[in-house]
């Protein structure tokens, strides 16, 4: 286990804590689980605010288990930290006989003890050997991926997970190099990079190579698909009044739990119906309003914080979601009545924005926001 370095902060450690808290300081033992453990900065703090929760600690990366585990030892008769990959949890908790929730925590992406490792290969401004693996026990390298992927699959991949306006132009650099070589340091490639994008784009947007190593990270961990299935799988762990957090750092795990939670949170049933068919209501309300941003104080204090995207919501009980449906039928006749010529006044008192029930509101369209 290595030295650690940088700082590791927890990103919005105050707001998660904050959100987390109905849930987990109910009375009685409590469960939590943090998805990405990492070098639990987010699992120390649950653990101190919430003497009675039990922790079940989540992470691929053996290094960052073995961190967590001497930060938590005072708590070791009430922690499971476990090696695995989140879209095992329901796995893990059968195991552990534990058949419920009351907390889940998903801190996506990279560790600091990740990109900060000159060895790992995460990061474009060291120069280390393309492994870019969060679980060097198995799985292929992005040395691989580089070296072996087609010209459209390298271009695809550019595109689509790093979001590059330059994919083609880098995928071709990177196949006319491996004839020449095989690519094996994270600086080459980031060279390649920087030499296959046109001059004027290199002046914005941050360093030339960063979308094509998110690209690299994202399918040499297979991340997207892992979050598709472990977001619902933890979703329906939940208990009712048990709250999920999710801090996402770019547009495609962000969407993905956008689609994830507003999945949960509409109504299944006819828009007109004043009650809700059984089994057709929402299972889910919002706890955030879009994406949460952070605020400058907590950008300044941590850069790693800069491009997070926070969402949360909580299980509901299928009662009140019921009787939610019903107030807000009712909410919305009074409204449509003011509106109706001769039955009141728009500005007599109601605001469309305080609307009883799913805290949805009108922001289902809300990503990045
Ligand atoms: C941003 S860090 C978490 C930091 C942590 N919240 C803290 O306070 O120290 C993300 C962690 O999630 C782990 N991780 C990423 N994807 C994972 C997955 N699919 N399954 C399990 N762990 C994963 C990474 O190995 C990394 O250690």
């Amino acid at each position: 286990m290595g030295e650690l370095r940088g700082t590791h902060v927890p990103v919005l450690l105050e707001r998660c804590l904050e959100l987390l808290a109905p849930a987990l300081g109910r009375p009685g033992r409590t469960v939590h689980v943090d998805a990405t453990l990492g070098l639990a900065g987010h699992a120390e703090a649950v653990l101190t605010a919430h003497p009675d929760t039990v922790l079940i600690g989540l992470d691929r990366d053996t290094e960052a288990l073995a961190h967590a585990r001497v930060r938590l030892a005072r708590f070791a008769d009430r922690i499971h930290l476990e090696h695995a990959v989140y879209d095992e949890l329901p796995d893990v908790l059968d195991r552990l006989g534990y058949p419920a929730i009351d907390g889940v925590l998903f801190d996506l992406g990279v560790s600091s003890l990740q990109l900060d490792a000159p060895d790992r290969g995460f990061a474009y401004a060291q120069d280390a050997p393309l492994d870019m693996r969060m679980d060097q026990t198995r799985g292929v390298t992005a040395e691989e991926v580089v070296n072996t992927y087609s010209h459209p699959d390298l271009a695809r991949l550019l595109r689509v997970y790093g979001e590059e306006k330059f994919a083609g132009k880098i995928a071709s650099a990177i196949i006319r190099e491996r004839e020449r070589a095989r690519i094996t340091s994270s600086a080459r490639l980031a060279e390649l990079v920087r030499e296959s994008i046109p001059a004027p784009a290199r002046r914005t947007g941050g360093h030339p190579a960063k979308r094509t190593f998110q690209a690299l990270r994202i399918e040499v961990n297979r991340e997207l698909a892992a979050l598709e299935t472990a977001l619902p799988a933890a979703l329906d762990k939940l208990t009712v009044g048990g709250r999920m957090v999710v801090l996402s750092y770019h547009s495609l795990e962000d969407r993905l739990t956008k689609h994830a939670l507003a999945d949960r949170v509409r109504s299944k049933g006819p828009v007109d119906l004043p009650v809700e068919l059984p089994g057709s209501g929402p299972t889910f309300r919002l706890l955030s309003r879009g994406a949460e941003l952070p605020g400058e104080a907590e950008v300044a204090a941590n850069p790693r914080a800069a491009s997070v995207r926070l969402r949360a919501a909580e299980r509901l009980d299928p009662e009140a979601a019921r009787q939610g449906r019903t107030d807000r039928e009712r909410y919305r006749r009074r409204v449509k009545a003011m509106h109706q010529p001769g039955t009141g006044s728009p500005g007599s008192g109601t605001d469309p924005a305080s609307a009883p029930g799913d805290g949805i509101g009108t922001d289902e369209e809300g990503e990045g926001t």
